[in-house]
């Protein structure tokens, strides 16, 4: 290589992805079996084709999370699904007011399967700012450690599961500062996440 250029490896074809955005790359759920059990998947942790494969799954079975859809639009509504030493799966209910701000998932790679309205989320470009995608209702993508996002409800009554490997227990707040720099603060997964911008 030499150039210094990140390249960023599609993580189901493991080919250089055009984008480096994975929203932009969502899969369809009906793509994934729809009868995985959390007791199904290896003891390990997962990879991120798995973690898709994982959260499709668990999406497309509404009687193991659709008791726990609530929306408020102070606090976004989240519940555990399922944790264990190698995954963990949140059921997460937006309104475009649930915003998360920019934050990473420390060691975790995850995976996002929108069950209901859309999703928007934001990447985070130096040379032209936040590049926002939609993922709608039907739709999976999966990311790695390395992925910086924003999400928030694109409309009121967005639902989706969501899915990490290892399991969330440090997370990545991102903000700016007085003088304008931007810093990292290192967040407890129990810590909601909040834009501080
Ligand atoms: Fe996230």
């Amino acid at each position: 290589m030499g150039s210094g250029e990140l390249i960023v490896l599609d993580p189901v074809t493991r080919k250089p992805s055009a984008t480096g955005v994975p929203a932009e790359q969502a899969a369809d759920l009906a793509s994934y079996p729809a009868d995985q059990a959390v007791t199904d998947v290896p003891d390990r942790d997962l990879t991120q084709a798995e973690l898709e494969e994982l959260a499709a799954s668990i999406a497309q079975q509404p009687e193991l999370w659709q008791h726990h859809v609530a929306f408020d639009g102070e606090e976004r509504v989240y519940a555990s699904l399922h944790r264990d030493a190698h995954v963990d799966i949140w059921l997460l209910c937006w309104t475009p007011e649930n915003d998360t701000g920019w934050h990473d998932h420390d060691i975790s790679s995850g995976a996002v399967a929108v069950v209901a309205g859309e999703l928007v989320e934001n990447n985070l470009t130096l040379a032209e700012g936040a590049r926002e995608t939609r993922v709608g209702a039907g739709r999976v993508f999966s990311f790695g450690p390395d992925h910086i996002h924003r999400l928030n409800g694109a409309v009121h009554g967005s639902v989706s599961v969501h899915a990490y490997s290892p399991p969330l227990w440090r997370m990545g707040q991102y903000a700016v500062n007085d003088a304008g720099v931007l810093r990292r603060v290192s967040l407890s997964y129990a810590d909601e996440l909040r834009p501080i911008d």
